[in-house]
């Protein structure tokens, strides 16, 4: 089926909201619904519009799948309780990186973390709650992106022919699947999610395994999020759209002290664009770009080599994996 596009100027977000919550009601009866929240706008927002269907008969759930970032799973958490919205948290990490061990092929990767995720961390939990729907934030990009082949999104599966009922035992709603990130951002705006949340960045599902190329194991995992949470603070006042540091698979030869160390390399994009489907590199001052360096060289182990990416999406995509 095709789905067909709300463009920002046609979007009425009383109207849609309305729209969702009684589609949702309809679909859910009587029944109970559970939902994915990681904090990013997508899942922010539909965690809002469930709550507002369907109030204490959706059931929320951050899974800590370990490839988050630095106190993510509490902080988004804790955002939430304030909000009204109780959130539990699921420590699935070790599933995870049982998950991902040996596996370097990014398509390898996504399938393995849609795999966990779906399949298991959520069939059990659907199993143990009785319910029978999934609500999620997928958007119109990742459809867009997953059908025309660029890049498997994690949570796209009726597009691929994936019967998710008769696969995992529940149906997925979708209510924002006909909406771009800043229609995403309206709506948000709308439900009463704070800036904070609606205006954060997109962060993508196989979260910081995208930016690891190669193997993501729980060692490289945390070299990335350091390197992510010194990035986030030095580009804090970059007006941008997205920004993330990398770790790459190669080593190169460094200097410390004096002495040769063959260490790693961080790679950092930054990206101005609307919608995420073009991009082009941020022009970032350059001093901003130095002390970035000099901050991952000196507190992330190992690092010797941190580089800034120049090419726009086309031909590079946002994240590297
Ligand atoms: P790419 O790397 O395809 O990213 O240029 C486009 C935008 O989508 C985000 N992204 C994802 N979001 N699931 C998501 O929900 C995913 O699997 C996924 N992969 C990438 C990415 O951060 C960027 O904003």
């Amino acid at each position: 089926m095709k789905i067909e596009e709300i463009t920002l100027e046609k979007l009425n977000t009383e109207t849609f909201i309305e729209e969702q919550c009684s589609d949702i009601v309809r679909q859910v009866g009587q029944g109970l619904a559970v939902n994915a929240l990681s904090g990013g706008v997508d899942s922010s927002v539909v965690t809002m519009l469930g709550h507002r269907a369907l109030k204490d008969r959706l059931k929320t759930y951050f899974i800590d799948n370990g490839i988050m970032r630095k106190g993510e799973p509490e902080q988004v958490a804790s955002m939430f309780r304030k909000l009204g919205v109780p959130v539990e948290i699921v420590d699935a990490r070790e599933q995870f990186f049982a998950a991902l061990r040996g596996l370097s092929d990014p398509e390898e990767k996504r399938e393995a973390i849609t795999q966990t995720f779906y399949r298991h961390v959520f069939g059990d939990l659907v199993r143990k709650s009785g319910a029978k729907h999934l609500l999620q934030g997928t958007i119109f990009t990742d459809v867009e992106e997953t059908v025309a082949g660029v890049k498997r999104q994690h949570n796209i599966l009726a597009q691929l022919g994936i019967d998710t009922k008769e696969q995992f035992g529940y149906t997925l709603i979708e209510p924002l699947i006909r909406l771009r990130k800043p229609g995403v951002r309206k709506v948000g705006e709308a439900l009463g999610l704070p800036r904070e949340l609606f205006a954060r960045q997109p962060f993508p599902g196989p979260a910081l395994a995208a930016r690891v190329i190669g193997e993501a194991t729980p060692e490289r995992i945390d070299l990335v999020r350091e390197a992510t949470a010194i990035l986030e603070e030095e580009l804090s006042g970059v007006k941008a759209f997205q920004y993330l540091a990398i770790l790459h698979e190669d080593r190169v030869t460094g200097i410390r002290d004096g002495k040769r160390d063959y260490g790693h390399q961080i790679e950092v994009r930054c990206w101005d664009s609307t919608d995420a489907k073009t991009a082009i590199p941020t022009r970032i001052n350059f001093d901003v770009l130095e002390s970035v360096a000099r901050r991952m060289t000196a507190e992330v182990k190992g690092v010797v080599s941190v580089t800034y990416n120049i090419t726009s999406k086309p031909t590079s995509t946002i994240e590297a994996v």
